[in-house]
């Protein structure tokens, strides 16, 4: 062993010394204080989430302001919808119990639009019974109207069978159990 050979091996072991050190001091340079306080990851997270503003209400947020909706809607097929989904959320329209901005109110082909995100057959990831679905154009051919016609045009928005089942009713045509 001559003494280049062992000055070469101090070089290589205060190399790897101080890349170890450097790597320990940017690892606790980098690593934020509440990291590891209760699993790994920043405690002080938890604390940021819940300060968010909440932007989203639930139905009931609605019903109080809106009692002529919230009755349709609570007695129709579609009670268990939000109103949101159709209307955008709550922190856009209402601050500190007063009306402050206009939510959106789909009309027309756009109405047709937003349903069919839900009801089109033509969604495969899940399964038709846990919503029904109807093909188009055919579900308005089935009517015999001109496949143009939108869904409220027979659909309330709101409950959605209201008027059909009202229909039916009027004409007897009631199934067993509807
Ligand atoms: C399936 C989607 C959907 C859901 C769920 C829904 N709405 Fe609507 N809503 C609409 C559409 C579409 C219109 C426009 C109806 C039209 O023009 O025929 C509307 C109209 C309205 C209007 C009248 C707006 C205007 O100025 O004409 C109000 C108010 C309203 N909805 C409130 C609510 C509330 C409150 C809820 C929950 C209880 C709710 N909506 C649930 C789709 C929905
Ligand atoms: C503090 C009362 C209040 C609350 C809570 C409230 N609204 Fe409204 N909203 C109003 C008023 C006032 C209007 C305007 C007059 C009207 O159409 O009745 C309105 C109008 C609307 C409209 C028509 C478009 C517009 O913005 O003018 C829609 C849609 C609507 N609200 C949906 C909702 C939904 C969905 C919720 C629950 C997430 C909700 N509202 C909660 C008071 C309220
Ligand atoms: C967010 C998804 C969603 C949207 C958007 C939506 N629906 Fe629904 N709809 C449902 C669910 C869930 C039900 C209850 C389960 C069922 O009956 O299929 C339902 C029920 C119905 C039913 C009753 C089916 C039956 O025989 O019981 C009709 C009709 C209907 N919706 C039409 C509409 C129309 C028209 C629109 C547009 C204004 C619309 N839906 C928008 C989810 C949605
Ligand atoms: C011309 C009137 C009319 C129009 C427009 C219409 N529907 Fe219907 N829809 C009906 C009638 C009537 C029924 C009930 C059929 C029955 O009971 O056999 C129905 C039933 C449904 C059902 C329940 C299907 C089932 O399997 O029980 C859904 C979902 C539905 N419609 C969604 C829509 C959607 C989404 C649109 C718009 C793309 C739409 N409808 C447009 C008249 C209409």
């Amino acid at each position: 062993m001559d003494l280049s050979y062992r000055m070469r091996l101090l070089i290589v072991l205060i190399s790897i010394g101080v890349l170890a050190g450097g790597g320990l001091v940017v690892k606790r340079l980098l690593i934020p204080d509440s990291f590891g306080v209760y699993g790994p990851y920043r405690a002080d997270a938890i604390v940021e989430a819940a300060l968010v503003p909440i932007r989203h209400g639930t139905n009931a947020s609605c019903f109080k302001c809106h009692p002529y909706e919230a009755n349709i809607h609570k007695n129709g097929r579609h009670h268990t919808i939000s109103c949101e989904f159709c209307h955008g959320t709550y922190a856009d329209h209402v601050k500190n119990g007063k009306k402050t901005g206009t939510l959106p109110v789909k009309k027309g082909k756009e109405i047709t639009t937003l349903c069919l995100r839900c009801h089109n057959t033509e969604i495969k990831a899940r399964k038709e019974k846990v919503i029904k679905t109807v093909a188009m154009p055919d579900h308005l051919k089935d009517q015999n109207v001109k496949i143009t016609h939108n869904c409220n045009q027979c659909h309330h928005v709101h409950a959605p069978l209201k008027y059909i089942i009202r229909a039916k009713q009027i004409t007897g045509l009631m199934e067993a159990g509807s």
